[in-house]
């Protein structure tokens, strides 16, 4: 039977490589964002009774309502924001379906997305999925500062979506209030939508502080802003996030969401209900993955490496340059494996049109152990 595929260009995506290539050659895995380090016990324990007390068939198809008020009270806490639990917020396995999900809702064939490159994986399939095209602007090292008058300038007739990743992975950069307040009058102007990945919002760090899309009254009103409990709280394997947006957005994005999933894991739900109870959890995060980033960035100092500033995110950019110049960033990942026993992810692999640069991203969600043992391995490489 003739079937057309979807996504031609998509294949197997680099960080399944790196990993199955860490594997090969037991090499210590910094390529993909995920934590080596357990799940708080209280709120592997939460789980465990919420599946004792018989929380264990399907949950209401826009979430538990204790979870949603729970994240409504996180955003008065973290924001001084009201999110209606009732209206505005939808229970998701995962950011990954959130993202899709907001994608499909907004998009139909031949519409238009805008897209800042380096941008995460899945966005621009989700986009080619739905008959749309994705309109790539490419940001670049060292700051990846996002140049507004670019993006407008790719604006067109067709075009219904900004996708912003704020911090961004891979370029762990941070919005400042003049970006917030660029993609809100362009998105005024042109009568777009905006969908935020907003996964990495407790990861800002030097005193610096997270600016939600949700806080800023314009975008407030036109925004999906996605989130993720695996990022969040080290639980990458439990697929489990929510999605935020207006009413009406949110009204639409739950017509697909039930078809798509209907409903996400009961007993997380109970979990992590009463677990963002307490703000401390959250809080602490700045903190723990700031000391995780500065011990790994002090170790890599003397390796040859040029470290780009890390403002946000559990990821290090590091400019190999003065090691090996002779190699892409795809060959240098990968020799860097081979002979040297440490996988990292080359930039490159985040743009659709990469621009000239030599950049690998380390992961920094790691044991203590696991990053020191990485840098023993890279010490002499200068
Ligand atoms: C920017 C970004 N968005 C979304 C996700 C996916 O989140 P989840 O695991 O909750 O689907 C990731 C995971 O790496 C990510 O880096």
């Amino acid at each position: 039977m003739p079937l057309i595929s979807k996504l031609p260009d998509v294949g197997t995506t680099i960080f399944t490589v790196m990993s199955q290539l860490a594997a090969e050659y037991g090499a210590i895995n910094l390529s993909q964002g995920f934590p080596d380090f357990p799940v708080d016990g209280a709120l592997r324990e939460a789980v465990t009774a919420a599946m004792a007390a018989g929380h264990n068939q399907y949950a209401p198809m826009p979430g538990l309502p204790a979870l949603r008020e729970a994240i409504a009270a996180k955003f008065e806490v973290q924001h001084g924001v009201a999110v209606d639990p009732a209206t505005e917020i939808t229970v998701t396995a995962g950011a990954t379906q959130a993202l899709y999900t907001a994608i499909a809702t907004v998009l139909h064939a031949g519409d238009e997305a805008i897209v800042l490159d380096p941008s995460y994986d899945s966005y621009a399939p989700a986009i080619v999925a739905q008959g749309a095209k994705a309109v790539r602007v490419n940001l670049s090292a060292p700051d990846f500062a996002v140049d507004w008058a670019a993006v407008e300038a790719v604006v067109t007739p067709h075009t219904r979506l900004v996708i912003v990743n704020n911090p961004n992975n891979p370029a762990t950069s941070v919005f400042r209030a003049a970006d917030l307040d660029a993609l809100a009058a362009i998105a005024e102007r042109h009568d777009l939508l905006v969908l935020a990945d907003e996964v990495y919002e407790h990861l800002v760090f030097d005193g610096a502080s997270h600016r939600s899309v949700l806080a800023h009254p314009a975008l407030r009103q036109r925004s999906f802003a996605v989130y993720s409990f695996g990022k969040t709280f080290h639980a990458t394997g439990w697929k489990i996030g929510y999605c935020v947006a207006p009413p009406a957005l949110t009204a639409e994005f739950r017509k697909l969401h039930q078809f798509l999933v209907f409903s996400v894991n009961t007993p997380a739900q109970h979990a992590l209900a009463a677990y963002l109870q307490q703000p401390a959890h959250w809080q602490q995060l700045p903190s723990f993955y700031q000391a995780k980033r500065d011990r790994l960035a002090a170790g890599l100092v003397s390796t040859g490496f040029r470290l780009l500033p890390s403002r946000g995110t559990y990821f290090q950019l590091a400019d190999y340059s003065a090691i090996r110049s002779d190699l892409t960033d795809t060959e240098f990942a990968r020799w860097l494996t081979v002979t040297h026993g440490v996988a990292t992810i080359p930039v490159s692999a985040f743009y659709a049109a990469p621009p000239e640069a030599r950049l690998v991203r380390f992961c920094f969600a790691k044991e203590v152990r696991t990053l020191d043992a990485a840098l023993e391995r890279l010490q002499g490489l200068g």
